[in-house]
């Protein structure tokens, strides 16, 4: 089904790129290219060109799946994907005044080649941001941000209203609606660092000193563990 809405999609529009968040839904469709949105919707921060809505969906206060389709339109062959929430309505839409709270460590996926392709992401338990805590009947924002290969990132969102974890109004999550597509693949994201701030001495990756980190969180504890390993990703 989805290889066929590709088809339609690719005939109908001639952008590049683009991401489709298929649970728990999303704000509208945007994979639009128009005289508003000449270089296409979804290039605009924070949500894809589209503004907060009314059509909310029930997520867990605890925390919980999101799925999404990564492939639509060219462009990616591999790309890396961030998840962020956004809390209240101080925004010029209305919605949260940013998405400024990461809920993942970002990670790469590798497509099957640069034409568009069919296939899904499923991250089962997205976390809420560390250290918050929700009430039922809370909203927020999440955010799905597609880093591709250039640099530039595509956007969509899904507005959200808590609600207990088991609560019927939350739609089930299950294999037919969250799943892996074999035909996309996945790597984690590590960086080194060559130079600490206020430091001016250079650090080779051959130098025990070396600090490694995941996006931010120092791995330098596992280093021993990684070995050769990690290299295979950098
Ligand atoms: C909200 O409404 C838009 C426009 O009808 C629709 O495309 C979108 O799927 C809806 N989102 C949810 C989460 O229901
Ligand atoms: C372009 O598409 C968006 C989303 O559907 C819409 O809000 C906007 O009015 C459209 N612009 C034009 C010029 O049709
Ligand atoms: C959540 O958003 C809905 C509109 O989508 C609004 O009616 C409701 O008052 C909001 N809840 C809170 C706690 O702000
Ligand atoms: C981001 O939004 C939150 C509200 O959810 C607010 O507390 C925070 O100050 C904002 N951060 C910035 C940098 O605007
Ligand atoms: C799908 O792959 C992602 C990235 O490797 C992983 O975090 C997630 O747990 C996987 N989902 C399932 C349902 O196994
Ligand atoms: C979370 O709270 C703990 C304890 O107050 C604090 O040490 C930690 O820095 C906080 N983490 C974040 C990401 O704010
Ligand atoms: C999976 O859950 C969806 C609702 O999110 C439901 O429509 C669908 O029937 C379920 N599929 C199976 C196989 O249970």
């Amino acid at each position: 089904m989805l290889a066929s809405a590709i088809s339609a999609l690719v005939l109908a529009a001639t952008a590049s790129a683009h991401i489709v968040i298929s649970y728990p839904g999303w704000r509208g469709n945007n994979l639009i290219t128009n005289e508003t949105f000449p270089y296409g919707m979804q290039w605009t921060y924070p949500c894809g060109g589209t503004p907060v809505t009314g059509n909310r969906t029930y997520w867990p206060t605890t925390g919980g799946a999101l799925a999404f389709q990564p492939g639509w339109f060219r462009g990616h062959a591999s790309a890396f994907i961030y998840v962020n929430m956004g809390f209240g309505d101080d925004g010029p839409d209305g919605g949260p005044a940013n998405m400024s709270f990461p809920v993942i460590h970002p990670f790469q996926i590798l497509g099957p080649s640069n034409n568009p392709y069919p296939g899904t992401v499923c991250l089962p338990q997205v976390p809420l941001p560390k250290n918050m805590t929700v009430q039922p009947g809370d909203n927020a924002t999440i955010q799905v941000v597609e880093l591709a290969a250039h640099g530039a990132a595509l956007y969509s969102c899904v507005d959200i209203t808590f609600l207990e974890p088991g609560d019927e109004r939350i739609a089930e999550v299950n294999a037919t609606n969250c799943y892996n597509s074999t035909e996309i693949g996945a790597a984690d994201i590590y960086t080194i660092t060559t130079r600490e701030s206020g430091s001016d001495e250079y650090v080779s990756a051959a130098d025990p000193a070396l600090s490694l980190s995941v996006f931010g969180a120092p791995l330098l504890g596992w280093l021993p563990l990684l070995g050769a390993g990690i290299w295979a990703v950098l």
